[in-house]
């Protein structure tokens, strides 16, 4: 076992830097029935004093997380789709030229990245411990494996179908506590000359984004070029490419591929740069994250206490993971936000984990008769209130809550 001031990367020391106190998981919407037996955990984040890496100190199972009701599915926003898109038409073109080329993504969800793969005739695999999305992206002609990506299944996938030329993972690595089972499994199958290719939140943006609802159950690392450059070290890779990502509040994409096989791109050293002249590492920088984050539950929880004071009706738009954080810590249940309103059906008619709003189909939300509207997908900003421009055409204002609370 773990001892929980201890890296999961290096075994280093963890300098624990935020608390969120008790918080349930952030994808378990719930029904009524099952309040009183609700699972909650201690949500506090610190950074390793030897490799930097920035983790979870506590972590529920990925057991509980990752399941076959998991609701969360990928195709629920065109910007996203757009993105995987053309990601998959960007490994067509660059990767995946030849014959008998393999592409791997780990976590492959719905099938939304690789579908267009599929459709180009290409050999792909996904690789999905979550049966309900399998089966979707299984429908939607993806092929997938039911299963956790480890160094077993790895060692399953090169028997029955060889090395892979890439594996690509999308917000999943950084879900996953032992990493270097999936780095282990990616020496197995990746080929001499392939890329390792993820993506996931960027903790240089969520400082300065304070967008510390990136921080839950989910997310056990936060990730910068740094950390992963000395953890792709340890495993006998080498960080080639970095890429900075506009999605989920800020993204980047690594890629991996072993020593020597690819020219390192200038744009690495460009990050590491900008993470240093930003004192990423320094106590005082991380010390100024949670005041921040301190500060916006204070001016948010006055603000709708106020409009609710004011006889206001506030509503919440997107039942998203993020928001469980930002929920759970402001103390903001049905008393202040009536319903949260959400397209993904299977979370409508639940409640939300912790705080217990009930969710609602986005048509409840356009029937009217909400005030203001808390915009807890806000990544999502430009597509909803677009979506939703009646809402303000009536006289509803949203209200943002990062990087701090306000009425736009
Ligand atoms: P997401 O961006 O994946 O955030 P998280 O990872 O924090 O869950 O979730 C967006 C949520 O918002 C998802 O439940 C779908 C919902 N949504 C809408 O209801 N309407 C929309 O137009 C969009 C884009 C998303
Ligand atoms: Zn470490």
């Amino acid at each position: 076992m773990r001892d929980k001031s201890q890296c999961r990367i290096c075994g280093g020391a963890l300098h624990e830097f935020v608390d969120f106190g008790r918080q349930p998981m952030a994808n378990a919407y719930l029904e009524p029935s099952r309040f009183a037996t609700e699972f909650f955990y201690r949500l506090a984040v610190g950074m390793c004093d030897s490799c930097t890496m920035v983790q979870l100190i506590d972590e529920v199972p990925n057991e509980r997380m990752f399941h076959k009701d998991y609701p969360y599915s990928s195709s629920g926003s065109t910007v996203m789709r757009a993105h995987f898109e053309s990601l998959a038409h960007r490994f067509v073109e660059r990767e995946l030229q030849g014959p008998g080329k393999f592409i791997v993504e780990i976590g492959s969800n719905d099938g939304i990245m690789l579908n267009v793969i599929a459709k180009n005739g290409l050999r792909h695999l996904g690789v999905e411990p979550c049966d309900n999305l399998a089966k979707v992206a299984a429908a939607n002609g993806v092929r997938v494996l039911n299963r956790y990506f480890d160094e077993s299944s790895a060692a399953e996938i090169v028997a029955a179908h060889g090395r892979a030329d890439v594996i690509f993972a999308a917000n999943t690595v950084s879900h996953i506590s032992r990493i270097d089972s999936v780095l282990r499994g990616v020496d197995r199958l990746l080929s001499d000359s392939g890329v390792f290719v993820f993506e996931d939140p960027y903790f240089l943006d969520i400082v300065d984004g304070t967008s510390f609802d990136q921080i839950y159950d989910e997310h056990i690392y936060f990730f910068t070029a740094r950390s992963v450059a000395a953890m792709a070290a340890r495993h006998g890779f080498e960080l080639v490419d970095t890429e900075h990502l506009p999605v989920h509040g800020g993204e980047v994409r690594y890629t991996l591929a072993r020593p020597g096989a690819r020219t390192p791109a200038r744009a690495i050293g460009e990050m590491l740069e900008r993470e240093r002249g930003r004192h990423l590492t320094e106590t005082a920088t991380l010390e100024a994250f949670a005041a921040s984050v301190a500060r916006c539950r204070e001016e948010l929880v006055a603000l709708l206490r106020d409009l609710r004071g004011r006889g206001k009706r506030i509503v919440g738009y997107g039942a998203t993971a993020k928001s469980a954080t930002m929920m759970n810590y402001c103390g903001i249940g049905p008393d202040l936000v009536s319903y949260v309103c959400d397209n993904t059906p299977a979370k409508q008619g639940l409640y939300t984990p912790g705080t217990h709003v009930p969710i609602r189909p986005p048509e409840a939300f356009r029937e009217g008769g909400a005030d203001y509207a808390l915009l807890l997908a806000w990544n999502h900003a430009d597509e909803i209130m677009k979506k939703e421009a009646e809402f303000r055409e009536a006289g509803g204002r949203w209200i943002l809550y990062v990087p701090q609370a306000r009425v736009v």
